[in-house]
Parts: C-alpha cells; sequence; structure tokens
C-alpha cells in the first residue's frame, strides 16, 4: 500500500521512514501512518466522487481515526468532517476546522452536545429521530439561534456485512423508516420549524461494504423517497447524504469496488432517475471513514515472547494487545502481519499472535504465516489505520500507543505515547 517499501536490508518502511528506527525512537506499540496515503486517499475521493451534472461533497467520517493532526489533513484536502458526539465536535473545533464542514451525527446527542452544535454553527446537523427533533427545538429557540439539519433515515437495505456494522436493518438503533405511517408528516413538521431548516436526508447503510447493488439499492430507494416527500408532504430535499462503508482490504477474501468506475455508476445513475423522476437532482453526498485511512495505517509491536501449548499451537506475544486493536476480537476480522526486520525471511509456520491483555480472547491474529520469530523483532500489522486507535482501551491499564505520520522519511507525533500517569490523572486519591 501507499509508500510502504523493503529496504535493501529487508526492513520494512513506510513513508519513506525505516520502522526499526521509528519503533527505537517511540518505542512501541507504535501507530504508524502514511500521510501521503492518506492524502492521496482525500484526492482520489474527491476526484472520483463529482460529476458534470450533479453537486457532491465528501465528508471524512472522523469516527475512523480522530486527532487534531487528522483534522488539519482533512482541511487541507478539502474534505468535510463527520463528527457523532461532543468529543469529535470539540476536537474539530480545537483545530479549527471550518465549522459549516461540520456534519453532526449521532442517535443521542445531548442537550449540552445540541447546545455546542448550535453555538458553533456547524454546517449540519443530521437528526436521528423525533425525541432529537424535539430537543433541537428548545435549544434553538432558546439560544435564537437557527440548525440546518439533515434528517437520518431507516431504508430497510439489508447490507452484507458484520452483523455489528450493518445499520439499516428494519431492527437498526440508527434514524426513522422510511415506511413508518408518519414519516411524511415528520418530516412536514421539520420543515416548518421556525429555526430548523430542514436541508435533506442522510442514510449509511453499514460498514465495510463490498457490494455495489447495495449502494445502487439505497440510492434508488432513496429518490422514490424523496419523490414521495414532496408529494405526500410538499417539501423539496435538497440534499441526499449516501452515508459512508466503502469496503477496504484487510486480508485476500477482502473485494473493494473499483471506486472510480463505481462512483461515476453511482452518480449517473442518480441523475438518470432524478430526471425520470422529474426532480431536480438533490446534491449527493458521501462520508467514507474507513477506505480514506485503514490501508495507511501500520502497527508495530515488539516481540516479547513465543510459546508452543501442549497441543501444538505457536503463539506469539506482543507489547500491545486487544486494547490498540479490538478489531479481531470484536468482528472476527483479520489483518496481514509481517516481521518489519525480516521482510525477505521465508514465512515457515502458522502462528496466532496475541497481546497482553487477561483474556483468551486478545486477539491480533488467530493464525498467520510468518518467519520463525525471534524475541524482539518487530511485528508489523497491516491496515490498522481505521478503527484501531480510535476504538483503543485502557483495558488493565495498558496505555495507548502514540500515533505517527510519516512522510518523505521525516516522522512526526501526532498524539503521543500515554503515560502511566496519565492512568491515574483523573483517579481522585480518597486517602492519602
Ligand atoms: N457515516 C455513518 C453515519 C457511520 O455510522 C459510519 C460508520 C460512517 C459514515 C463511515 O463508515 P466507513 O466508511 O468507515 O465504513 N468499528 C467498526 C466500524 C464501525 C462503523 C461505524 N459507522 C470496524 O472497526 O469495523
Amino acid at each position: 500500500f501507499g509508500t510502504m517499501e523493503i529496504n535493501n536490508k529487508g526492513q520494512l518502511e513506510i513513508g519513506g521512514c525505516n520502522c526499526l528506527t521509528l519503533a527505537r525512537n517511540y518505542g512501541t506499540p507504535l501507530y504508524v501512518v502514511d500521510e501521503a496515503e492518506v492524502r492521496n486517499q482525500c484526492k482520489l475521493y474527491k476526484s472520483f466522487f463529482r460529476s458534470d451534472s450533479l453537486r457532491t461533497e465528501v465528508i471524512y467520517a472522523s469516527k475512523a481515526f480522530l486527532n487534531i493532526a487528522m483534522c488539519k489533513l482533512v482541511e487541507e484536502e478539502g474534505l468535510s468532517l463527520d463528527v457523532v458526539s461532543g468529543g469529535e465536535l470539540y476536537t474539530a473545533l480545537k483545530a479549527k476546522f471550518p465549522k459549516n464542514r461540520i456534519y453532526f451525527h449521532g442517535n443521542n446527542k445531548s442537550e449540552a452536545e445540541l447546545v455546542i452544535a448550535v453555538k458553533s454553527g456547524v454546517g449540519r446537523i443530521v437528526l436521528d429521530n423525533k425525541s432529537e427533533f424535539r430537543l433541537l427545538q428548545q435549544v434553538t429557540k432558546r439560544l435564537g439561534k437557527k440548525a440546518n439539519v439533515l434528517l437520518r433515515v431507516n431504508p430497510g437495505i439489508v447490507a452484507h456485512t458484520h452483523e455489528y456494522i450493518s445499520t439499516t436493518r428494519h431492527s437498526s438503533k440508527f434514524g426513522e423508516s422510511i415506511f413508518a405511517e408518519d414519516i411524511y408528516s415528520f418530516i412536514k413538521e421539520i420543515y416548518e420549524s421556525p429555526d430548523i431548516c430542514f436541508k435533506g436526508l442522510h442514510s449509511h447503510i453499514g460498514s465495510q461494504i463490498f457490494e455495489e447493488g447495495s449502494f445502487l439499492e439505497l440510492a434508488s430507494v432513496m429518490l422514490d423517497f424523496i419523490q414521495a416527500i414532496r408529494r405526500k408532504a410538499l417539501v423539496k430535499t435538497l440534499e441526499l447524504n449516501l452515508g459512508g462503508g466503502f469496503g477496504v482490504y484487510y486480508s485476500d477474501t477482502d473485494t473493494p469496488l473499483d471506486l472510480p468506475n463505481f462512483f461515476e455508476r453511482l452518480l449517473d445513475e442518480i441523475y438518470v432517475k432524478s430526471k425520470s423522476l422529474s426532480l431536480e437532482p438533490p446534491k449527493i453526498l458521501i462520508e467514507p471513514g474507513r477506505s480514506i485511512v485503514a490501508n495507511a495505517g501500520t502497527t508495530l509491536y515488539t516481540v516479547g515472547g513465543i510459546k508452543k501449548t501442549y497441543d501444538g499451537k505457536q503463539f506469539i506475544f506482543v507489547d500491545g494487545s486487544m486494547a490498540d486493536n479490538i478489531r479481531p476480537a470484536l468482528y472476527d476480522s483479520k489483518h496481514e502481519l509481517s516481521l518489519a526486520n525480516r521482510m525477505n525471511d521465508k514465512c515457515k509456520e502458522e502462528f496466532a499472535v496475541t497481546g497482553k491483555c487477561c483474556e483468551s480472547g486478545d486477539i491480533l491474529s488467530k493464525g498467520f504465516k510468518l518467519p520463525t520469530p525471534n524475541i524482539g523483532d518487530l511485528v508489523a500489522v497491516s491496515s490498522t489505520g481505521a478503527y484501531n486507535y480510535s476504538m483503543a482501551s485502557n483495558y488493565n491499564r495498558l496505555t495507548k500507543p502514540a500515533v505517527i505520520f510519516a512522510k518523505e522519511g521525516e516522522a512526526k507525533v501526532v498524539v503521543k505515547r500515554e503515560t502511566y500517569e496519565d492512568l491515574v490523572k483523573n483517579d481522585v486519591h480518597l486517602v492519602d
């Protein structure tokens, strides 16, 4: 991926930085992000997701990976930003991300979060449900400020992905169903609400999806729905946000979409169908997260031990854990692994890679072919740029690793490694 190379000593280099040097200078576990690869993905999205006939916008779903440096990068690349919590919003505001390019999501925004969003004037608040609408009405009225909103809806499309990351089954917790009897009167109510400006609809079918059919179906169903809203509620939908979810390569069973062709087809179909429904085509927005950052990230770990169990299973113990990458434990997801200091050595046997947590489920890989490891070797786990750092925890009071941006041979720390002091900084000493 991107600017990953093997140098003449058989060592892995990312963004022109030798992984051994990175590990020595910054310690392990270490999240290394290939900055050029992230920028490249942003640029590709902007170039693929365009049409001569439709207005379009690409919004980075920051839940995949967020910190102040990432906000800056996204801003420089001209993408908008999706945030889902007061914390993500705070990070964006701290980074001075342009407020009108912030989309505020979430299915249970608190009053305090809505106050910050309305006061700071974010571009769009994506309403999830009726109670949130009522709360926003109160907040806007009290503050005497207006808010632009999209309504998140559930079109009941089943996308084939892990149950935990599929979002538009009828039973999903997200959005209001487009089949609900009162959906049209609800939209009319939003539209007529004095301080709330209805701009359009949002729907996100799930994550790590490979079938273009699911997205095409979503677009088509949403356009029919937009037409029905127009007829039944006399409300014009100006914007249609189709969410994210474009699957990426983690291992050889993954078959990512051919994005340029796919987007060309998607935008064409939207235009043609809008015309056939006599609709003015809405502005089309998408929210990729994973596909911007996943492949740009690699996590480096040091091998601390090797063990063969009584029944012959071979373990490599590394200094990280499910606390810095919960994906294999949570979704049974797979990542490719290598020994960053011995990239040209022959892969001999299968090893399970596990970390430091007190759980048998602490798995980074259930089994991957690697050269016979030595203590001190550097394990590189690929495609950890999305939902690794952002889902990291302090389980077992492990400190979160540092995050490095590597580019053209230069490494910069964008998030410092946590210290033990950080771990206790909010603990209250009740006894001296
Ligand atoms: N928009 C909305 C409303 C979302 O909920 C999500 C992801 C996205 C956009 C971005 O989807 P992406 O392009 O990244 O697939 N932790 C899981 C993924 C959870 C996705 C949650 N929502 C994982 O590690 O696989």
